[in-house]
């Protein structure tokens, strides 16, 4: 059995924070952030949470999608800012859904994130153990940022984007490659908040996003190339085939170098970087949902998804519409 995809929503934060209102913060431009990262505008959440967003985006992708909250069975969000440590992002979209039979969880996967949701969707309804999945990728990344850093408050956004997968005969996911790489898992991190236990009195960390930029942008143009070549011949399709590549929205940079490597028009690589900024794990499915709004999307277009970021995490996936 195969897993298709029926239905894509998203849902953003109403503010809009436009380069300009960033140079208001930190010593910066719309120039620089233009010119580095395609970057000129982001969402940013003042009275939405991860999980409001979250349950925004899934309503509509289910809406769409035909089924009802009572068909799912699996229902995953990728975040990394989880407004709850526990309960699950996941568990509380259940609850404002109803969708009382789902099999509810988070994953961590930084940007990989959505990506890594759909390899677990999958796996379960090949292996004809669940039907209907709801995939959600949910951040609040300015919660995340350290918002005196200019050389990280200017990439993120927040939002969420969200896809349905059903089984079905023909179609839908056709490969994927996905990967981590544990040892370079200091490139880009979060320590989280400090450790207050009466054993570890004057230990804080610093509990803001840290990243080594040049290091992530050269491990991305080198491997998310590498990582879509080897998910076409997986399923022998030739990149021509391909209609869409779906790129995480990180940097425009960073898209424009694959597209060289690979050879392909840029036309071919949709982006939404220039209003949402980099939103992490929601970026692919929020790209996938406003194509589809859009109607580019037709029934047996060949899309590539593929994805990077903390993790080191990535991978692809080939898909039928
Ligand atoms: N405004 C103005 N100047 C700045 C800013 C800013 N916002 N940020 C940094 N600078 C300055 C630096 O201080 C430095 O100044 P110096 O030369 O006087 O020391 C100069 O600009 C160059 O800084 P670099 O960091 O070398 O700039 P670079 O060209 O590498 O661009 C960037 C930085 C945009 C972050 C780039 O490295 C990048 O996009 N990397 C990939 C990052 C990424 O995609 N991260 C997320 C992926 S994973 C995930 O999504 C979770």
């Amino acid at each position: 059995m195969n897993a298709r995809i029926m239905g894509t929503g998203w849902k953003l934060p109403v503010f809009q924070a436009d380069n300009e209102f960033l140079s208001k913060l930190v010593d910066t431009s719309d120039e620089w952030i233009t010119e580095r990262t395609g970057i000129r505008s982001r969402h940013l959440a003042r009275d939405e949470t991860t999980a409001s967003l979250a349950e925004g985006a899934a309503k509509e992708a289910l809406a769409r999608s035909g089924l009802k909250a009572s068909d799912l069975d699996l229902l995953i969000v990728a975040t990394i800012t989880s407004d709850t440590d526990t309960p699950s992002t996941a568990c509380r979209v259940q609850a404002g859904l109803g969708a009382s039979k789902a099999v509810a969880f988070d994953i961590n996967a930084a940007c990989s994130g959505f990506l890594y949701a759909v390899h677990i969707a999958e796996a379960f309804i090949r292996s004809g153990i669940y039907k209907n999945a709801l995939l959600v990728g949910a951040e609040t990344l300015s919660r995340l940022v350290d918002w005196k850093d200019r050389s990280t408050c200017i990439l993120f956004g927040d939002g969420a984007g969200a896809a349905v997968l059903t089984a079905s005969e023909e179609g839908g996911i056709l490969s994927q490659t996905i990967a981590s790489n544990g040892a370079k898992w200091s490139t880009l991190s979060c320590m989280g908040r400090p450790n207050q236990n009466p054993l570890n009195p004057e230990k804080t960390a610093p509990g803001y996003l840290t990243m080594d930029g040049r290091e992530i942008f050269s491990f991305a143009v080198k491997t998310v190339p590498v990582c879509v070549e080897e998910t076409l011949e997986k399923a022998g399709v030739s990149k021509e085939e391909v209609k869409y590549f779906l790129l995480h929205q990180a940097n425009q940079r960073i898209i424009q170098s694959v597209a060289r490597r690979l050879a392909q028009p840029e036309e071919k690589f949709p982006m939404n970087l220039d209003q949402c900024g980099n939103t992490s794990a929601a970026s692919l499915p929020i790209l996938l949902a406003q194509l589809d709004r859009q109607g580019s999307l037709q029934r047996g277009d060949k899309l590539i998804l593929s994805g990077f970021g903390a993790g080191l995490t990535w991978g692809a996936c080939l898909i039928e519409w």
